[in-house]
């Protein structure tokens, strides 16, 4: 079997003194180990704050929460739905945007045809770890005094020329799940330049205590462990040598499946560099002659597994049927890639050879299907 995806992780013998240290001393949360990866992850990125908490989904809550955001905020629908049920625990309505039918990122056009008197944000996402439009967004937000969050889950170790991710907007939050480069077991980083915001990120982490147990608002429980920001600082040790790897299987995937028709990759502008969480592509029935979801099944019977990064999108999830007024006759792009797309296993540690089976199989699965075309 070849799974999705699967966290490199470092060697126990690396882990062990360090992890055996801070258990014998009973101090195993938000403590020693959390404060180096926050300063580490301060230097890597090159912003003034990075704070670690227990998710990204809890980041992104207590980042919209103190910015203290209000009516509608513009999002994506092609993203997972932790982006948009952030908005929903804030109390926010979501105003759902088309993307970019190449990079599948939020499109800033439709970003300004969407703001209202009752705006009060933009949050946009680096899908699969390709930074969003950075720049125009940065420009919308600030001729429309927007705030400006960037759902950076993917994207921890992504650049816009030589600045990291980490360094747009009012915040970017990060994730450090296992499907993440930097593995914390679980875990999330809100990196920010603005201190107000770090400070109420801070203590909302921490029930909203200040330190006096004089509770500011209603915070969250969402501290990291110290066995996790040791995990996350031996995976950030690892992280540039990992975007590398990623970036030559998919160099390497692109490479074997060029020319076969029906499949199309996400555009990455050559000036920016991605982590490739994930590596998705689309699938156009038509051509390949196999719709996306039976070529996913044929792959699981081979013993390759794949996902359908972001199917369904947000506005046609349960959840969201609430807010599809206005919105649902104009997703149609979102829609379609959400048909059409297909993540292949991709890891850091993944051989040459994996990526061969698995192009092979997609070709054999191709060909056997266009000549049955031909004989029908
Ligand atoms: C785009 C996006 N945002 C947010 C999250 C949530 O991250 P976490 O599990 O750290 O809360 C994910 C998880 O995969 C994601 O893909």
């Amino acid at each position: 079997m070849i799974p999705i995806t699967k966290p490199t992780l470092p060697l126990w013998e690396d882990f062990e003194q360090e992890f055996k240290a801070f258990f014998a001393s009973g101090m195993i949360t938000n403590h020693e180990q959390v404060k180096k990866l926050e300063r580490e992850l301060q230097n890597y990125l090159g912003v003034k704050h990075a704070i670690a908490v227990s998710s990204c989904t809890s980041g992104m809550m207590l980042v919209l929460r103190a910015l203290g955001l209000t009516g509608e905020v513009i999002v994506p629908s092609f993203t997972f739905s932790a982006t948009g049920h952030v908005l929903l625990w804030n109390g926010l309505t979501p105003r759902f945007v088309e993307i970019d039918p190449d990079s599948f990122i939020i499109d800033p056009t439709k970003v300004r045809e969407a703001i209202t008197p009752h705006t009060s944000a933009i949050l946009a996402v680096h899908i699969f770890g390709c930074p969003a439009p950075v720049e125009e967004l940065q420009q919308i937000a600030q001729e429309h005094q927007l705030k400006l969050i960037f759902d950076a889950a993917h994207a921890l170790g992504s650049k816009v020329g030589s600045q990291m991710v980490g360094t747009f907007g009012d915040a970017e939050i990060f994730s450090c799940s296992p499907t993440k480069l930097l593995v914390a077991v679980e875990g999330g980083i809100v990196a920010t330049n603005n201190d107000e915001l770090a400070r109420s990120v801070r203590i909302g982490r921490n029930y909203g205590n200040p330190g006096n147990y004089d509770c500011e608002f209603p915070g969250l429980s969402a501290r990291m462990g110290e066995f996790n920001a040791l995990l996350g600082l031996k995976s950030l040790a690892m992280l540039e040598h990992n975007i590398a790897r990623r970036n030559e299987s998919v160099k390497k995937y692109k490479e074997l499946l060029v020319g076969v028709p029906g499949i199309r990759f996400q555009q990455i502008d050559p000036l920016l560099r991605t982590t490739y969480k994930d590596f998705s592509l689309l699938i156009d029935p038509e051509q390949f002659g196999l719709t996306r979801d039976l070529l996913a099944e044929e792959l699981q019977q081979q013993g390759i597994q794949t996902k359908k990064f972001f199917n369904p999108p947000l506005h046609l999830q349960k959840t969201y049927h609430k807010y599809k007024d206005g919105y649902n006759d104009k997703l149609q792009l979102t829609e379609e890639i959400a048909q059409k797309v297909l993540s292949l296993p991709l890891y850091s540690h993944m051989t040459k050879e994996e990526v061969q089976q698995i192009t092979e199989a997609i070709k054999v699965i191709q060909s056997r299907q266009q000549k049955y075309k031909l004989v029908l």
